[in-house]
């Protein structure tokens, strides 16, 4: 097999505005942070870890994250935390995780690993369980061919950067990193997501995580 180096990024330079507790990926469930709950996922799988942090957070993610992960400055946007996180690694692979998903499994990290080594880019996603519909019409969306995009996603780190570079130059945007390299052109496969895999945003996903992150602690993921 190939010998790439393969490294996890993970943008936690948000402010947490609609969870309200402070910058959101040092909010701790259980007794340990969002973000360490990541960077624990990750670092015996990857050849490094990376974290982009608000300048306000800097020293403190330094401290708290020594031996475990890299510290850099992220920016205003989601956008630019990954790309200057991109900028700063030089691995060959990378695998970018929203600090706001705190349990994420080995063997999920494991399944993108291989995917990416054979398309070059891929990402989580989920079936949809809900009906959805089109808020105005009532008209029913057929969830059969609609899947939630989760993270981590990954890519060979010279495509995700040349779709950042071509998305900066057309003034183009995506919610997610896979989307960037979508408008490049290149396909992304999808890799089998997880319920766990949820995004912690408001305070009830605050409430159900807080519960849920007992339960984790109690496996092995
Ligand atoms: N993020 C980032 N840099 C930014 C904004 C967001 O690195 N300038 C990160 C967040 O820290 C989070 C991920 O992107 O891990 C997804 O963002 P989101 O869930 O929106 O988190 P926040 O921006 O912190 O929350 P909110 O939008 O409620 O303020
Ligand atoms: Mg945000």
């Amino acid at each position: 097999m190939e010998s790439l180096k393969i490294a996890a990024l993970i943008p936690a330079a948000g402010e947490g505005s609609r969870l309200g507790r402070g910058p959101k990926a040092f909010v701790e469930l259980a007794g340990k942070s969002l973000l360490l709950r990541s960077v624990e996922a990750f670092q015996d799988e990857v050849a490094e870890v990376v974290v982009a942090v608000s300048p306000t957070m800097l020293d403190e993610a330094q401290q708290r994250l020594s031996g475990r992960a890299r510290v850099i400055v992220g920016g205003e946007t989601r956008q630019k935390s990954v790309h200057r996180l991109l900028l700063s690694s030089d691995a060959d692979m990378v695998l970018i995780h929203d600090a706001a998903r705190p349990f994420v499994s080995r063997v999920i990290i494991k399944d993108l690993i291989s995917r990416v080594q054979q398309s070059g880019a891929a990402s989580v996603a989920m079936p949809v369980a809900d009906t959805l519909i089109e808020a105005k019409s009532g008209k029913v969306v057929a969830r059969e061919l609609l899947r939630a995009v989760q993270t981590p996603q990954g890519f060979r780190r010279s495509l995700i950067l040349k779709a950042q570079e071509y998305a900066l130059k057309q003034q183009l945007t995506a919610t997610d990193d896979a989307g960037l390299v979508r408008l490049l052109g290149h396909e992304v496969s999808l890799v089998a997501g997880s319920s766990w895999l949820m995004k912690v945003t408001t305070p009830a996903d605050f409430e159900m995580a807080t519960a849920l992150a007992f339960l984790w602690d109690e496996r092995a993921n």
